[in-house]
């Protein structure tokens, strides 16, 4: 019989640089290969398996929701999507949320929005600014909206309208946006596949009342971020200062594909029927599931563990650093999304080392590697990686 390996590479179109490894079950924070070998994630597929694997909360999810009913369509009314919009608003700035399947989609929703809410309400131009290293998605409005040149070759041309500043460089935006020609701000509050960058809180604040008083409207990108990633349960709860529209997806509904945009009500009036749409947007089954997941990132203490194993990473991390000065060259990290920048090595094959010895992480940058392990990992498992990651650049200092 041929091996998932061999029919993969014969029949699946060739857009990702996989690893030389078959997953087949998974338990908690660890997975196993197909010959039941362990190993331990650090990855959460990226950045989605935010309560590890078969989870029961999650499983009997999936189980009650499935025998009842699977999809309907968004002409009727459906509980588990009235309740999860509910708790999404509940907890956040947003008035209401829009459903769809996958963070790209949610981006689209979002600057679709921006755009709509410019033309009906603000009367600004349909311009949108982002952020160089910036990371929103593969479909043409996500994908124009991302500055990084490498995932734009091939494609142009891009969607109009988009203008990349520095992440940090208020004035650039400042300039850009006195003749009313832009309607929004895009912004990661961490930029997960740039590299683990964390935007400076002054720039995030002067971002904000940028564009509040240019009737624009702020769109935290929370795609991989959101949903307790960072040790509060949206990122930007870490900075004092609400967006006006947010996205959501990865860890949402428990590893099953969702999306969300969610607004304030005076944004998300300029939406009406017709305007946009998606067949399987926050359909029962995705919307069950991602109730049980919210209920147990809100349970009482989840987060604060979070944020106590958050220092408990960075920490080890830097004592990492501090062992290997002339082969680290930066960590960054914010709950429990960590980068471990080197000077010289290549994070994919640190990546591959790591897979030898048992350990799932990924490889961001070309020098970068992130660490996003469930938000459930257990300080003992934080310290196997640890002293894994430290043998192996032990060998690379004596090998070099
Ligand atoms: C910040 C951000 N936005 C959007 C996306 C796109 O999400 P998806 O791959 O679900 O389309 C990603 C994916 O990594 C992301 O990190």
């Amino acid at each position: 019989m041929a091996t998932a390996k061999e029919l993969t590479d014969k029949y699946i179109m060739n857009t990702y640089a996989r690893f030389d490894l078959e997953l087949e079950k998974g338990e908690g924070c660890v997975l196993y290969d197909e010959k039941g070998r362990s190993y331990l994630d650090f990855a959460s597929g990226i950045a989605v398996n935010n309560l590890g694997y078969n989870n029961t909360k999650i499983i009997s999810a999936i189980a009650s929701q499935a025998e009842k009913l699977i999809h309907v369509s968004n002409y009727f009314y459906t509980a588990p999507q009235a309740l999860l919009a509910e708790k999404l608003c509940e907890n956040s700035f947003a008035d209401r949320v829009f459903f769809c399947n996958s963070g790209a989609e949610a981006v689209e929703g979002a600057i679709k929005l921006a755009r709509i809410h410019a033309k009906k309400i603000s009367g600004n131009g349909h311009k949108i600014i982002t952020m160089n290293g910036s990371f929103h998605g593969r479909t043409y409005g996500a994908l124009s909206a991302t500055s990084q040149e490498k995932y734009h070759k091939g494609f142009e041309p891009l969607l109009p309208g988009f203008t990349y500043v520095d992440f940090g460089d208020l004035k650039a935006a400042a300039d850009l946006v006195k003749g009313g020609e832009y309607c929004a701000v895009i912004i990661e509050p961490v930029q997960g596949e740039g590299g683990v960058n964390i935007v400076p809180e002054a720039y995030l604040k002067g971002i904000r009342d940028l564009t509040s008083k240019n009737g624009m409207l702020l769109i935290s990108d929370e795609v991989q971020v959101g949903l307790g990633r960072t040790g509060t349960l949206f990122a930007y709860m870490n900075y004092g200062v609400e967006p006006d529209i947010m996205t959501l997806a990865k860890p949402l509904a428990g590893g099953l594909p969702i999306g969300a945009v969610l607004a304030r009500e005076e944004v998300a009036k300029a939406f009406e029927p017709g305007n946009h749409a998606s067949t399987f947007g926050g359909g029962p089954l995705v919307a069950a599931v991602a109730n049980a997941f919210f209920d147990e990132i809100t349970k009482e203490g989840f987060l604060d563990e979070v944020k106590e194993k958050s220092k408990y990473i960075a920490g080890k991390l830097l004592e990492l650093k501090s062992k290997f000065p002339g082969l680290i060259k930066d960590i960054r990290s914010i709950g429990l999304i960590s980068a471990v920048e080197f000077f010289d090595l290549k994070a994919r094959a640190v990546a591959e080392k790591l897979i030898e010895n048992g350990f799932l992480t990924t490889a961001v940058q070309e020098k970068v590697l992130r660490l996003t392990p469930p938000l459930v990992i257990e300080r003992g498992e934080i310290d196997l990686i640890i002293s894994a990651l430290g043998k192996i650049l032990a060998e690379q200092k004596k090998g070099g």
